[in-house]
């Protein structure tokens, strides 16, 4: 059953969240020795990497035991403005006087599906601990939502939404008219937690229909019925109080 935490603003938000990584970041490497993530992109988790490359987080993250990758990119250049790859830089990595490593999705802009092959080879030779069949395993997959209700780059109308093998793909999207790399359905499932970060007043009608509608169509109306999936969201995009004083 998905957990919903409703918090007071922004900066509650991020700071909660910030301890849910440690806590998984400590339970994971006591447990495997690692902690791998796959990143958000777009604009909801600048905060929070910008609060885990501050002083008052950055010393607490073990991140010489930290992987982190991405849950999808843009196909666009590493230095572009809307490549998700530089804005984890600019938040967080170039922060770091020892950065954590870091997988970058795209390296051909111009070859989504050869990129789109490559990470899903990396990820199987670097994430695939089980037997030979499991799908690459990511200790925490962060997500955002679009206001279409998209995750990742799983947009309404495209096939990668329906995909359900594939680890991961190149997504063209009609309403963006632009390429975009995804993990696949398969691999966030195969998460050990999804955490799913939404702001803003924008979001609160999404947000409503996919709690409470089991028949919605949004693309992330699908996630609900995993286990180890956590919605953090603000007030500003809740249709209800706060659950807890932060
Ligand atoms: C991306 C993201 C995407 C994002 C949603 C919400 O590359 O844009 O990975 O899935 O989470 O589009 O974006 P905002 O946080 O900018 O509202």
């Amino acid at each position: 059953m998905p957990q919903m935490h409703i918090h007071s603003d922004i900066p509650a938000l991020t700071a909660a969240v910030a301890q849910r990584w440690l806590t998984l970041a400590e339970q994971a490497i006591a447990q495997r020795g690692r902690f791998t993530v796959a990143l958000s992109g777009g604009r909801t988790p600048r905060v929070l990497y910008a609060l885990l490359a501050s002083p008052a987080w950055r010393e607490r993250m073990p991140w010489s035991q930290t992987e982190l990758y991405l849950g999808d990119e843009r196909c666009v250049a590493a230095d572009h403005p809307d490549s998700n790859a530089r804005m984890v830089h600019e938040t967080l990595l170039d922060q770091l006087t020892q950065p954590p490593l870091f997988f970058p999705m795209v390296k051909h802009p111009e070859l989504p599906a050869q990129d789109a092959a490559h990470y899903a080879q990396l990820l199987r030779e670097r994430l695939t601990e089980d037997e030979v069949y499991a799908p690459p395993c990511f200790d925490l997959v962060l997500l955002g939502m679009g206001a279409d209700g998209h995750f990742a780059s799983l947009f309404p109308g495209t096939p990668a939404l329906e995909d359900r093998e594939t680890l991961v793909l190149p997504v063209w999207v009609d309403a963006l008219n632009a390429w975009r790399i995804s993990l696949g359905r398969r691999v966030i499932a195969a998460a050990r937690t999804r955490i799913v970060l939404v702001t803003g007043e924008d979001k609160r009608a999404t947000l409503l229909e996919v709690m409470h509608n089991p028949l919605s169509s949004k693309p992330i109306a699908r996630l609900q019925h995993q286990a180890e999936l956590e919605w953090h969201i603000d007030q500003a995009a809740s249709f209800h109080s706060p659950s807890q004083p932060d």
